[in-house]
């Protein structure tokens, strides 16, 4: 409580515009934990991933046929019906494994900052509703990876999925790197100076994780904050929102909140898939009711990345120049890591088409769902990746929507940087030519070495 009520003395504004204004999100608060802990959504996740079969959900599409994997490309147009299920089934798959990889980091920080905001004291609310939404994580991560898992190994086997697995696989090279293990702690000593007023907030959890584990890379992931981040630098900002400061407590929650709309942009479609089968009476497959409730769990977690990263921080001091630094920093990488490409073949990817992924789409076409050889893998794959497509087009679509709602949430953040208010990094990635340049040069060494 000591920071808020120095805040308060010190704030130019008038303590009653500052009292009104807490009262407004601590009431915000208390309304999405009573009504989180009301509602029965999570419950309803974990019915529907207990009693899942994929052969019972197998015949017909689980969302919109646009939201299908390769959709605009020449191999969807030359597709059977099966395959185009099959290809939506898919699609649903990677997404959710993705979105388990995102929750995965989630759960970790939400434990870190709240272990902040119990120090700090007179935040309970919060604390109670984020010790709720990991656990709501937790259930969420279970039934993407099972059902997930179950999906795409009936369709395409245990192979594409060993090299996808690979590509997600986290091995730090803190401890097994000496440059990266010593630019960590070159990192660490600046943060921890630069922060020493604030070590009185230090997260109990963050400080068990460093006698556990050494470092404080607790993201085991490639969600929006491990993806293209070097293992460095995750420690680095880990450490930060850990620390004690309270402001980059909340400001975490700025970055998290790139995830709830993400999210939101991938899911909301879905849920509206969910309404129109639901109206007209017809069977609604177990995923896409999986994917419904989970869109109404989220919009609690969404209203808490909100709050706490547009509201609370200003119960406390106002950011020095460091602590603007990080939450800029934090907001340019995840920028340029998650959200600076296009895919000709993920309708909802916002990174450049990479060889991970040209990997699991020649594997892809060689499994039992395509059985091609690998000569014609080859050729549809020079058709996808590098030649314009209807593809590429919804891509733009979809980026040009994200990309507002990002702008528009960002838009008031005072204390950001331009190039992280209008998402400028994120802007440079929405260009089909780009894409298409980038896409032939991967796809010219990726085919030299497939034919070795
Ligand atoms: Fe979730
Ligand atoms: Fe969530």
């Amino acid at each position: 409580m000591v920071d808020t009520i120095k805040a308060l003395a010190t704030n130019p504004e008038s303590s009653t515009v500052i009292k009104g204004r807490r009262n407004k999100h601590f009431k915000l608060i208390e309304t999405t934990y009573r009504s989180n802990i009301v509602s029965d959504y999570t419950e309803k996740i974990e019915e529907l991933d207990k009693n899942f079969k994929y052969s019972s959900n197998s015949n017909c599409y689980w969302s919109e046929p646009e939201h299908s994997l390769l959709y605009g490309t020449p191999i969807y147009e030359a597709a059977s019906p099966s395959q185009k299920i099959a290809l939506n089934h898919l699609h649903w798959f990677t997404k959710y494994n993705y979105t388990a990889e995102t929750e995965t980091e989630t759960v970790a920080f939400n434990q870190i900052t709240s272990s902040v905001f119990r120090t700090i004291g007179g935040y309970d609310t919060v604390c109670q509703e984020l010790d709720l939404e990991t656990q709501q994580e937790y259930s969420h991560i279970h039934a993407f990876r099972k059902m997930g898992l179950m999906t795409a190994m009936a369709l395409i086997g245990k192979k594409p999925l060993q090299n996808l697995q690979k590509s997600h696989s986290y091995k730090s090279s803190l401890g097994n790197n000496s440059w990266v293990t010593s630019q960590y702690y070159a990192l660490r000593f600046l943060a921890k100076n630069m922060l020493k007023s604030k070590r009185q907030y230090y997260s109990q959890y963050l400080s068990q994780l460093e006698e556990k584990e050494k470092f404080v890379v607790t993201t085991p992931t490639k969600g929006i904050l491990g993806r293209g981040i070097s293992t460095s630098w995750q420690g680095f900002f880990t450490f930060n929102w850990g620390v004690g400061s309270p402001f980059l407590a909340c400001q975490y929650y700025a970055a998290r909140m790139m995830g709830n709309i993400l999210l939101k942009g991938m899911e909301y479609p879905l849920v509206k898939y969910f309404r129109k089968l639901e109206k007209q009476g017809e069977f609604i497959p177990v995923p896409t009711a999986v994917s419904y409730y989970h869109h109404l769990d989220e919009a609690y977690h969404t209203t808490m990345s909100k709050v706490l990263s547009k509201d609370m921080y200003k119960d406390f001091p106002k950011p020095t120049a460091y602590e603007k630094f990080i939450a800029n920093m934090s907001i340019y990488m995840v920028q340029q890591a998650s959200f600076g490409g296009l895919s000709g073949v993920f309708p909802h990817r916002y990174l450049k088409d990479d060889r991970f992924l040209m990997t699991f789409i020649y594997e892809l076409l060689q499994s039992p769902l395509f059985g091609m050889s690998r000569r014609e893998a080859l050729h549809w794959m020079n058709q996808c990746f590098c030649y314009e497509h209807e593809g590429f087009h919804l891509a733009i679509e979809n980026h040009q929507r994200l990309l507002s709602d990002f702008r528009r949430f960002f838009n008031d953040l005072g204390y950001l940087w331009s190039v992280n208010r209008e998402m400028r990094l994120m802007a440079l990635g929405g260009d089909i030519n780009q894409a298409l340049q980038n896409n032939i040069k991967t796809f010219k060494q990726f085919s030299r070495l497939a034919v070795c």
